[in-house]
């Protein structure tokens, strides 16, 4: 079943400061969509409002028809939209595996945590290399392969992914993008923030330029642009 997010007329932001204006988009009936825009512009606020950890002043936000913005973050997550924050957040005394085991506890994940585990570890092989190690002797590319792998230990319908690459030196951020790639290939459309525009025209055909909390552009599927075109869309012509 393909999956869908619809957001309506979004305002959201923190206390009385609005980040987002009446945003409005849809995403995931073409598969994967990427985000981009200048720094502080709301990329993360439209995320965390969509995964129910912000509420919304104003506007609907639907996934598969069932609005999310009355619900709670634990409900959310239920239903299958899973979010990687970004700077990814764990709990640094726990090892790899008990990280991964903690991300099993949705209805849908629990009967299925060994076959997701070996799914985690065959995207991650290095995971199981360091199966015993704990969280805050990791490296910051492997801390994001936990994130990233106990997500998917939630069996996502979609998955939600803040900035995977951030701060990653060339070498891990190449083997991080080959295995977003892989986790796609499996069917599981991604929302992915991003600031390599180049990785996100690899993993979608469908991007949008957020800036001042706003969808500024759309690149649609079959639309065909050349480095210098996304540079003058960032950054104004
Ligand atoms: N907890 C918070 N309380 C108050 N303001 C916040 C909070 N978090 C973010 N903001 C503000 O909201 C605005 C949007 O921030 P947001 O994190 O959504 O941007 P972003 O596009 O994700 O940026 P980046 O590319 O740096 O991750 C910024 O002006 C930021 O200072
Ligand atoms: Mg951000």
């Amino acid at each position: 079943m393909s999956q869908r997010l619809d957001i309506t007329g979004l305002t959201s932001g923190y206390g009385r400061i609005d980040v987002l204006h009446d945003l409005s988009v849809s995403m995931g009936i073409h598969g994967n969509v990427g985000l981009f825009g200048p720094n502080g512009h709301g990329k993360t606020t439209l995320l965390r409002t969509v995964s129910g950890l912000i509420k919304p002043s104003k506007g609907s936000i639907a996934f598969n028809g069932v609005e999310l913005s009355t619900l709670t973050p634990r409900a959310i997550v239920e239903l299958g939209l899973i979010h990687v924050s970004q700077g990814n957040r764990l709990f640094p005394d726990l090892t790899i595996g008990e990280c991964l085991s903690l991300g099993a506890f949705t209805k849908a994940a629990r009967g299925r945590e060994e076959a997701s585990r070996e799914e985690v570890l065959r995207i991650f092989p290095k995971l199981g290399e360091r199966w015993r190690q704990k969280v805050r002797t990791l490296s910051g590319g492997e801390r994001q392969m936990v994130s990233i792998g106990t997500a998917l230990m939630s069996c996502p319908k979609m998955l939600v992914l803040d900035e995977p690459t951030l701060g990653l030196a060339p070498k891990i951020k190449e083997e991080l993008c080959i295995a977003v790639m892989r986790i796609s290939k499996q069917g599981v459309p991604l929302i992915v923030v991003e600031q390599d525009v180049e990785f996100l025209l690899e993993l979608s055909n469908h991007l949008y330029l957020i800036n001042h909390g706003e969808i500024a552009a759309e690149i649609k599927p079959g639309q065909s642009l050349d480095h210098a075109e996304i540079m003058s869309l960032y950054f104004g012509k």
